[in-house]
């Protein structure tokens, strides 16, 4: 296999990309950082100026990449691969306090597997070799038919040989309905590769934490819950899980048992068809009635892309500005086709 060089600019970095393989993915296996969220060509983060060189653009949604923004030379590096020396220009910029963990591949054995909820499954894989990871970011699983799909983390970026993933299943979604929730069994060997992802904890960010998740997407702030007590707490952490009903709260009891243990933590449950502590609501409703002004806190929202574009919206109508808002979008392949999903704009971060 031809191996060409991706320089990109404004580091002058130099990496190997192999002919077959994308520019996204050499880069975070050499440790050259370049903002990326889905890695499948849906969200258009990691849009890139080709400044010179070739590349076969791949698999672009076309509601990422613009015909325009093609003929401008841009180009989505986490599915386009070279075909020759090329160079582009990224935003290279790390925040203060992220560290960079370049990607690896490992085989997880597969020790747990639980149904948590109804259509939701709790996996734990235990790794040949730790991986090092930010709190919040995901991995990679490669199915039996050979595609791969993102799961967040769940488990402390300190247990890294163990990690835990919950997974919702997806109506006649591939690794889902045909694989995770078909014939995956106790003892199974999976590929995985990781870490990817920019939506992490900031540990450099001193405010109190909002930590917004709807469904499954409350798998990264477990991970941030255990990350925060690991290194002390001191931070006021407020986590609002949405679900429907009370048998849909996963982790239901080792929430409350962990809000018990720790002052500084607090757990809401949002149910849209069920009272709970009497309440009932959507996760941004509740935000709604509890902060009429959230400025001060900085937010993290993780679950469906319908769930966190409505629980944006609350946010920024509670004067929460752009820069403090983290989101982490949980696209799919019906996501990708209908193209709703891209966030153009600059001060939204993933
Ligand atoms: C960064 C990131 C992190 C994620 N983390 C998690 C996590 O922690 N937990 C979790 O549960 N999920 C997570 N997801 C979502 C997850 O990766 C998968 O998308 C999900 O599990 C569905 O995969 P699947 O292969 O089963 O379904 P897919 O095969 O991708 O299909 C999904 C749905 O789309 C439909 N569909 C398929 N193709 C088309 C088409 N062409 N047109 C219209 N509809 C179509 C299918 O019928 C199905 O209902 C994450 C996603 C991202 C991007
Ligand atoms: S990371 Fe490349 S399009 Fe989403």
């Amino acid at each position: 296999m031809r191996t060409y060089t991706i320089t990109v600019e404004p580091l002058g970095a130099e990496v190997a990309c192999r002919a077959d393989q994308t520019v996204l993915d050499a880069c975070l296996r050499d440790g050259v950082w370049l903002p990326h969220a889905c890695t499948h060509g849906t969200c258009g983060t990691c849009k890139a100026r080709v400044l010179d060189g070739d590349l076969d653009l791949g698999d672009a949604s076309p509601y990422a990449l613009l015909d325009s923004e093609r003929d401008d030379g841009a180009a989505l590096v986490c599915v386009a691969r070279p075909r020759g020396d090329v160079t582009i220009e990224g935003e290279v910029d790390v925040e203060e306090g992220v560290d960079i963990h370049p990607v690896r591949d490992f085989t997880g054995t597969l020790t747990g597997l639980a149904d948590v909820a109804p259509d939701v499954r709790r996996l734990v894989l235990e790794l040949t070799e730790p991986m090092a990871f930010n709190a919040g970011q995901y991995v990679q699983l490669r199915t039996p038919g050979g595609q791969t799909r993102p799961y967040s983390v769940a488990s402390a970026p300190a247990a890294a040989t163990r990690i835990e993933l919950h997974v919702k299943r997806s109506r006649n979604g591939a690794a889902t309905d045909g694989w995770i929730f078909k014939d995956l069994a106790v003892g199974d060997q999976v590929p995985v590769s990781g870490p990817y992802g920019q939506f992490s904890f900031r540990p450099a960010r001193e405010q109190p934490v909002l930590l917004l998740a709807g469904g499954t997407g409350l798998a990264p702030m477990k991970s941030i819950i255990q990350f925060i007590r690991q290194n002390g707490g001191g931070l006021r952490v407020v986590l609002y899980h949405g679900a429907a009903t009370v048998a849909d709260l996963y982790e239901h009891a080792w929430l409350e048992e962990f809000a018990a243990a720790h002052p500084w933590f607090e757990y809401r449950p949002a149910l849209s068809r069920e009272e709970h502590r009497g309440r009932r609501g959507r996760v941004p409703a509740l935000l709604a009635e509890d902060y009429p002004r959230a400025a001060g806190n900085v937010a993290y929202v993780c679950g469906s892309p319908e769930f966190v574009a409505d629980t944006m919206k609350a946010l920024m109508k509670a004067r929460l500005f752009p820069r403090d808002i983290y989101r982490e979008d949980f696209f799919d392949s019906a996501d990708r086709a209908a193209g709703t999903n891209v966030v153009r704009s600059p001060l939204i971060r993933r």
